[in-house]
């Protein structure tokens, strides 16, 4: 007999299920990507940052009301203190209400951690990663280094994770080793997602229009070399996937611009400080580490995550259709995690 009937799965107002979330462990990082953070980035209060416990308080009781998928971001992920102890955690849900758990990184720490990862029970790791190109990455990133990256990235492939690279696509910083990252990616045996650059915090309008590439073109481009098979497969995420018939290898595409797949959205994001966030492009938030802290109990928790859903907006606003940027968000990504 079960004594615990599931609880009724959340449902937002356009009747989508939600099952995916993203928990933002951190809003630091060890890396200053040109698109997701300023130079000198004012990092949070560390005491304003829920603890590890109330994150795995927090992740379980996302558990407790459906989620079936949750991808650790940051910030970086792996820098925060204690972190695999949290990931130990939060894996004794797998297999009993959590299909997946996994984490987006820019690959700086996994050398040291992917073997512990793959052990706790992670299958898969999205790890950031623009251009080959030790220059460039390293102007991309501000702070980075390839090797470092690659070395993480080894790490991973041999301690048995699948990984997926991401590439936001950027006009006259990536565009000319479209076919270079193919090419590694296929030779290494990693699927290659590609993201079109969002407005998220400020960088200057000129620079953004600047670098978008549409995916539609890029989609053009391999299509001139490869015959491009489309994939009904999803991991759960907006990428649409495509099959290189000549090399067999995965590649999608993440196109909040071109085609936007806000129809299908089935995830929500927690920041570091608790905050919940509905919808990547809109400011609606609801507060989580109140209802935290305020009971041992997750009544009020629940609570304040059901109301929140009952409110989530259909979509984003993002839009350059008009030479210029509309739907832009303030807030940087590594506040929300992507
Ligand atoms: P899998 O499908 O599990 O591999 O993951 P995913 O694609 O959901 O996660 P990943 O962290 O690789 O996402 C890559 C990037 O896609 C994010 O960092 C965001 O930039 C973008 N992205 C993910 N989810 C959304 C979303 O709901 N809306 C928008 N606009 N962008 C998103
Ligand atoms: N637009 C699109 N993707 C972004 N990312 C960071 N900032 C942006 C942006 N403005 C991506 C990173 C990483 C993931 C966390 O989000 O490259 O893959
Ligand atoms: Fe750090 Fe990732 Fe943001 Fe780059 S994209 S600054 S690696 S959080």
């Amino acid at each position: 007999m079960d004594m615990h009937p599931p609880l009724p799965a959340l449902i937002d107002p356009f009747a989508r299920p939600i099952t995916y979330l993203r928990v933002s462990v951190t809003d630091r990082c060890d890396f200053r990507c040109v698109y997701c953070m300023a130079e000198h980035m004012q990092f949070l209060p560390k005491a304003d940052l829920l603890t590890l416990e109330e994150l795995d308080r927090l992740c379980t009781a996302f558990i407790g009301l459906g989620v079936r998928k949750l991808r650790i971001t940051g910030g970086e992920p792996l820098v925060r203190r204690g972190i695999m102890g949290f990931f130990r955690q939060v894996a004794r849900h797998l297999g009993a209400g959590l299909d997946e758990l996994t984490l987006t990184t820019n690959g700086s720490q996994l050398a040291r951690h992917a073997a512990e990862l793959a052990e706790i029970g992670v299958r898969r790791v999205n790890v950031s990663l623009d251009t080959l190109d030790p220059d460039k990455f390293a102007a991309i990133t501000r702070w980075g280094r390839l090797p470092q990256v690659l070395e993480g990235i080894a790490a991973a492939t041999a301690a048995g994770l699948r990984v997926k690279i991401n590439a936001v696509a950027l006009n006259g910083v990536n565009d000319a080793e479209l076919f270079e990252l193919v090419r590694w990616c296929g030779d290494e045996g990693h699927d290659l997602t590609f993201i079109e650059v969002m407005p998220m915090g400020e960088m200057g309008e000129e620079n953004r229009l600047d670098q978008y590439w549409p995916l539609s073109d890029l989609r053009a481009q391999l299509a001139e070399r490869f015959t491009l098979i489309d994939l009904a497969e999803r991991t759960g995420g907006p990428a649409r996937y495509v099959r290189l018939a000549e090399t067999g290898q995965k590649i999608g595409f993440i196109t909040p611009l071109t085609h936007n797949f806000c129809e299908s959205c089935n995830r929500v994001r927690v920041t570091c400080t608790g905050e919940l966030y509905m919808c990547l492009g809109q400011e609606d938030n609801a507060d989580l580490r109140a209802p935290l802290r305020a009971s041992p109990d997750d009544v009020a928790l629940e609570q304040t995550i059901r109301a929140a859903i009952a409110r989530k907006p259909k979509g984003h606003d993002f839009d350059y259709s008009r030479q210029k940027i509309d739907g832009q968000m303030t807030r940087h990504m590594s506040h929300t995690g992507g």
